[in-house]
């Protein structure tokens, strides 16, 4: 369908001048006498703006501000004779250019051509830009691996089952975004709540799950609910499940048979309707053999079984989460930032032993290190500069204490070889103190430069 413009102006004539020939170029256009009237309508979906400013009772240069606010459109301004430094303000409000009445008729062809012809280019790259992600994202969730789209279709076919489910994986691989996930696509009504079992003393772990009474213990000064009830309709992520100590896990496996959890302080039975999904780094299979974890409640919480592999094993995703990063960045910043092929290949080759975190992390700080608009590979922090790939055979006939000391002699000459011999910047790109930098230098006799 052609391009949609709105002419806002007074003069009949001109305004009839101007219909006609933008017509005659295809388009489809509309007119409206006063700003009032075409505020009245408001049509969003105008691709361009052609508005006199000098319109009668009316502030044409708020009125651009006002415009500015309400619609995306580009906004050609018409002005009068000797009114030049109206419109030249009228353009660093927003507008997009300018013309002189009486118009110039090919002249204002011209640059309609090309105020639309821009905005279409911004808008099919804004597209391609969308499309790229979208079909690399399930509902936020990034991943274009086997592995991952795997993993999207067994989410898709349980979520709105109240199964109980179990996601393991190594650190940073993504485990609550997946749990998050399960738990927006299951239309539960009620919150979805995070019990973290690992950063929690298992006294207070207790209380935090179920809730107490008021004088249930010394300090319990009035009633408090427990993270069970105020998931109720909703679900609970009990992160971190290995870390549960097995007189926890007991109690914990009777809320989960019964659905019914009592406060501390009170015998009266409270039903809850909670989807309890589990995360865990450890291997549970070893924590039970080791008595460590109880089975009974293993298979309980773990009707469905979601393995989050780790990143190194999926560089397509590292691929997918880098450009998605760098665009975040961009959005941020107003720059876009890219990233030369060679730092690209050494991202792609890292072993992430902290995953996605990690790869997030070292992209946030190679952003803040880069200069112009590209990462390259100076921009990465130093342990992926160098290959620092602590190969065991070179260390095999060394002590621990012999084989630390080669690789920081190793990486003190590199970053001196990288600031140029500044020990001050060498000791920033390190991480380490001046004080402990120059006690290094004279440990490994290392010259000055
Ligand atoms: N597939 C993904 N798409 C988008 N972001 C992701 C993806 N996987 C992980 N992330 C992001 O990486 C970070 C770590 O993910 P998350 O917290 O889910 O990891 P985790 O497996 O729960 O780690 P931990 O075991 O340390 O708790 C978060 O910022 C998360 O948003
Ligand atoms: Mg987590």
């Amino acid at each position: 369908m052609s391009e949609k413009i709105v002419i806002i102006e007074d003069d009949g004539g001109v305004r009839f001048f101007l219909e006609e020939a933008l017509r005659g170029e295809g388009y489809r256009v509309f007119s409206y006498e006063s700003y009032e009237a075409f505020l009245s309508k408001l049509d969003r979906t105008v691709d361009l703006l052609i508005m006199d400013i000098n319109l009668p009772g009316m502030d044409g240069l708020s009125a651009i501000d006002d415009l500015k606010k309400k619609i995306i459109a580009p906004i050609l301004i018409i002005t009068a004779y000797g009114t030049k430094k109206n419109a030249m303000e009228a353009i660093s409000k927003g507008a997009t250019d300018f013309f002189v009445k009486p118009i110039p008729l090919d002249e204002l062809k011209i640059m309609v051509r090309r105020v639309l012809g821009k905005k279409r280019l911004i808008e099919e790259i804004d597209l391609l830009k969308e499309e790229q992600f979208t079909s690399h994202s399930f509902h936020g969730v990034l991943g274009k691996s086997e592995q991952m789209k795997e993993i999207f279709r067994t989410v898709e076919k349980i979520a709105e089952k109240d199964l109980t489910v179990l996601i393991t994986g190594e650190t940073g691989v993504g485990k609550e975004e997946i749990a998050n996930l399960i738990h927006v696509l299951s239309k539960r009504k009620g919150d979805l709540v995070v019990v973290n079992c690992a950063s929690i003393p298992d006294a207070l772990l207790e209380s935090e799950l179920f809730g107490y009474e008021k004088g249930a213990f010394t300090g319990a000064v009035q009633q408090k609910l427990g993270k069970m009830e105020i998931a109720d309709k909703g679900t609970v992520v009990l992160d971190e499940i290995g870390e549960m100590t097995p007189s926890l896990q007991a109690k914990l496996l009777r809320v989960v048979e019964k659905k019914e959890i009592e406060r501390l302080g009170s015998t009266k039975k409270r039903v809850v309707d909670v989807r309890i999904i589990s995360t865990t780094n450890r291997i549970l299979e070893d924590e039970i053999a080791r008595g460590r974890f109880r089975d009974d409640l293993y298979y309980r919480l773990s009707q469905i079984r979601i393995h989050v592999p780790p990143l190194r094993d999926r560089s397509d995703d590292a691929d997918v989460l880098l450009d998605a990063v760098l665009s975040g960045f961009g959005k941020e910043s107003g720059i876009v930032l890219k990233i030369s092929d060679d730092a690209r290949q050494r991202l792609r080759g890292y072993k992430w032993p902290g995953n996605v975190r990690e790869l997030i992390n070292v992209l946030k700080k190679a952003a803040i290190m880069c200069e112009g608009d590209e990462i390259t590979i100076d921009d990465l922090p130093l342990h992926l500069q160098g290959d620092y790939v602590l190969d065991t055979q070179d260390y095999s006939d060394r002590t621990l204490e012999e084989a630390i000391a080669a690789l920081e002699k190793r990486m003190i000459l590199d970053a001196l070889k990288k600031t140029d011999g500044s020990q001050v910047n060498a000791a920033r790109l390190l991480g380490i103190s001046e004080r402990s930098m120059w006690y290094r230098i004279k440990k490994y006799g290392i010259e000055a430069k």
